[in-house]
């Protein structure tokens, strides 16, 4: 499952590379179809398509993006394509059928509990920015055809790598070096895996988890590997291996996410900033 969802988040980013040179529209698609996808893969199912396309604001998605990993990305992924026992909402009948919440609104109220999906009691504003988000994902999907997992290096490699080599000194240099961690990094990886390491490292390798730092109203202070994190309570996994439950109302606490650096930094990238990074590193050989 992780590896289906780290190929998604990866050809996500690869349609935002492709659609800045090409619209995101039929050619991709239909190369896709051609192409007989790996028969027991749901990646390989066709997306059903968007009955009424529709846009939104960027910041209303990034705030949808924010709620969507907090409320939903658990269980389905925190880029919507799937993860802990949630299906694919960007492969859902509902969310295709759906204009601007007509369907999802009245189906995250109700949920259904008995298959796992919660009843969601959200203010409008989220609500409205998590559908946002799920059809800006949905829609980034879609212009690469959904699990079209052929993209050339040299549709990627388009990039100016002296201005990704600039960018990585302001942005990345802090956490990474190009002679040091990254030395050999195109070596090792090319193409979509190139660029899916350089967005969202999950998979493997795979990185360390975050951990929270919990302080208790006592002054005592817990920290541990995260376990959950939702809106009215926090759990973290002490050293004895025991999931520990906190009030988020009765203490106060902070999250190192040593990944959110990059999760950031999706919503933040240009499609010329990705290139140029993408061929940065596909330099250090
Ligand atoms: C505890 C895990 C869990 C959480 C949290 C969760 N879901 Fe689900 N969701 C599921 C499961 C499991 C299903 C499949 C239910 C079924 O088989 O009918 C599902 C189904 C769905 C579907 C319908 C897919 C389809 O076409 O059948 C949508 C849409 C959806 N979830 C959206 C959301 C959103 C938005 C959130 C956050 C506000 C969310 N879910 C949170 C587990 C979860
Ligand atoms: C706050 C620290 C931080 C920043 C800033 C950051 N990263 Fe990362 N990066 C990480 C961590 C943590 C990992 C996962 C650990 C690992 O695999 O080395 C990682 C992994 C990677 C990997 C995969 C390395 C591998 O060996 O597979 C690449 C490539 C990468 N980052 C590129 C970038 C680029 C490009 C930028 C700037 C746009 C950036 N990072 C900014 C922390 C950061």
């Amino acid at each position: 499952m992780r590896y289906i969802v780290c190929i998604a988040a990866a050809t996500l980013m690869a349609a935002a590379l492709l659609t800045a040179q090409a619209p995101p529209a039929a050619p991709v698609k239909g190369k896709a179809k051609a192409k007989a996808a790996p028969a027991q893969s749901p990646a390989s199912r066709p997306i059903p398509p968007t009955a009424t396309p529709q846009t939104y604001p960027i910041a209303q998605v990034q705030t949808g993006s924010q709620r969507f990993v907090g409320q939903c990305g658990f269980c389905h992924g925190r880029d919507t394509t799937g993860g802990e026992g949630g299906p694919d909402l960007t492969r859902s009948e509902i969310v295709a059928a759906d204009n601007r919440g007509d369907k999802l609104r009245p189906f995250l109220a109700a949920g259904r509990p008995d298959k796992g999906m919660p009843a969601f009691k959200l203010s409008n504003s989220d609500l409205t920015a998590i559908i946002a988000f799920i059809h800006d994902q949905k829609t980034k999907f879609e212009a690469v055809g959904g699990g079209r997992r052929d993209v050339e290096a040299a549709d990627l490699a388009s990039g100016n790598a002296n201005e990704g080599k600039t960018y990585f000194t302001a942005q990345c240099a802090r956490c990474h070096s190009a002679t040091g961690d990254l030395a050999g990094i195109a070596g090792k990886f090319q193409g979509l895996a190139l660029l899916q390491r350089l967005l969202y490292p999950t998979g493997r390798p795979a990185p360390a988890r975050p951990k929270a730092t919990i302080t208790l109203a006592s002054g005592q202070v817990v920290s541990g590997p995260l376990a959950t994190d939702d809106e009215f309570s926090i759990a973290i996994t002490d050293a004895a291996g025991v999931r520990q439950v906190f009030e988020k109302r009765d203490v106060k606490f902070s999250i190192d996410d040593p990944l959110s650096a990059h999760f950031d930094e999706l919503a933040k990238y240009t499609d010329k900033d990705m290139h140029d990074v993408y061929a940065f590193l596909a330099t250090l050989k």
